[in-house]
């Protein structure tokens, strides 16, 4: 690992990762401004704000953000800071409101951000204090599929630009029906982990039959899942993709079964199945027919610490994470289906998930070996599948041959140090967006 401003963290050639940037201080305060001061963040769902005048409370990074509708419908991301000594304008987690004022000394704010109000403006500050330049502080605001994503970078690129080829895989999830989704939750906990070692874990499809095998027993005794196999997992005709930054994993989905979201269970089969099928004619319209029959994405990351749909990854120091888990249900979806994956979804991921829990453990033990002394003198290895991706003709991004490999963690690492060692947006690389996105859906749905 080079100084500061010069990291080299990931070995391209062997695999090798540095540990130290999982327990850093120095390294994760640099992470705050390089990585999470100027990336897209998702900060939210527009179906968290649904009317005029909501709002709701989240974080970019470590700051305090309000996401607010406006009078006129529009989304801001506000610093919740107030402009005189920086007391938090907002002290709950959400609602509705046209104003802000600030308990210590009462300035007010509108739900615009601009500060509308001051007691003694002509008396105390004798009419001389500048109003319009003590507005809130104001993130860049864009939404995809209904996913509000800000970014406090005033030469960032467009959100669009930003997922890129991306789009073409996650569309296969966020942006299938006509009527968008709907975030429910969040649950929220902490854990003692990095927040790359999730990120990473999101397209390690490797770990599954290991660290799982007790947890998809159970799914597979009661729920009559298929059971997990290593061979089965060496031979699926799954991929991964990587795009900008942003890990995929998808699958090569078959078209008459519907697509797999946890709730799926002997009981339920037969309501997913028919709404598959009554569905799909809407999705082929919206997605085009490949991606409509035959790809589904799967685990996934949203550079920097976008994961498993609508999660966000909230960084809170080098070994300490919260999450906040959403599910999203298409919102014109039967209540009896949304109630299976909301059920499925926190019985599998969420503070008390099977699997979240086999997962948790492992990302506090990696977490934690890079504070040994002797530990991190020797690094990761991040092997696997090296030399085997590439470009692929009906793939976009670089995609890998085969479904196990680190290819995904390898590229993640590398666009770390694309992040940790830009001055600014400039030197930031993007891939052109080359991929043919077929059917009606657009960015905002
Ligand atoms: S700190 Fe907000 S009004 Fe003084
Ligand atoms: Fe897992």
């Amino acid at each position: 690992m080079g100084d500061t401003g010069n990291y080299a963290v990931i070995d391209p050639a062997t695999g090798k990762l540095d540990r130290r940037i999982f327990s850093d201080q120095a390294i994760y305060d640099e992470e705050m401004e390089k990585i999470f001061g100027r990336a897209w963040l998702m900060i939210g769902h527009e179906s968290l704000v649904p009317g005029t005048d909501d709002f709701f409370h989240t974080y970019m990074g470590e700051d305090p953000v309000i996401l607010t509708r406006d009078g006129g419908g529009r989304l801001h991301a506000l610093l919740n800071m107030c402009r005189h000594r920086g007391n938090r304008v907002v002290r709950c987690d959400d609602g509705n409101a046209k104003r802000f004022m600030c308990t210590y000394h009462g300035w007010t704010y509108r739900n615009d951000g601009a500060l509308e109000y001051v007691p003694g403006e002509a008396q105390a500050y004798y009419d001389a204090l500048d109003k319009p330049s003590l507005g809130l502080i104001e993130a860049r605001v864009e939404t995809y599929a209904g996913i509000v994503f800000a970014t406090w970078a005033e030469d960032a690129p467009s959100l669009e630009a930003y997922l890129g080829d991306a789009r073409w895989y996650l569309d296969t999830v966020f942006n299938r029906r006509d009527g968008g989704m709907q975030a429910l939750g969040p649950m929220k906990w902490l854990e003692p982990v990095n927040w790359k070692t999730l990120v990473d874990n999101c397209s390690d499809n490797y770990h599954v039959p290991t660290s799982h095998l007790s947890s998809a027993r159970v799914q597979t005794r009661f729920l009559g899942r298929p059971p997990l196999s290593h061979e089965d997992q060496f031979a699926s005709p799954n991929r991964h993709a990587f795009v900008n930054g942003h890990s995929l994993t998808f699958r090569d989905a078959d078209d008459g079964v519907p697509r797999f979201v946890h709730g799926m269970s002997k009981e339920t089969m037969q309501l997913f199945q028919e709404y598959h099928e009554a569905t799909m004619p809407e999705v082929e319209q919206r997605l085009g027919t490949l991606r409509a029959r035959r790809v589904q994405l799967a685990n996934h990351s949203i550079f920097p610490n976008g994961i498993l749909g609508l999660r966000l990854a909230l960084p809170r120091g080098p070994l300490k994470t919260e999450f906040w888990h959403f599910v999203l249900v298409e919102r014109d979806a039967p209540d009896e289906l949304k109630r299976a994956i909301r059920i499925g979804s926190q019985a599998n991921n969420g503070a008390a998930g099977m699997f979240e829990q086999d997962d948790v453990d492992n990302w506090r033990q990696v977490s934690l070996a890079s504070t040994s002394r002797l530990g991190r003198r020797h690094p990761q290895d991040l092997s696997m599948g090296l030399g085997h991706a590439g470009p692929h003709p009906d793939y976009p991004g670089l995609v890998s041959e085969r479904y196990i490999s680190e290819n995904n963690q390898r590229l993640f690492y590398r666009r770390w140090e694309e992040f940790m060692n830009a001055e600014s947006w400039a030197q930031i690389p993007l891939d052109p967006i080359t991929a043919h996105l077929d059917g009606t859906t657009t960015l905002r749905g």
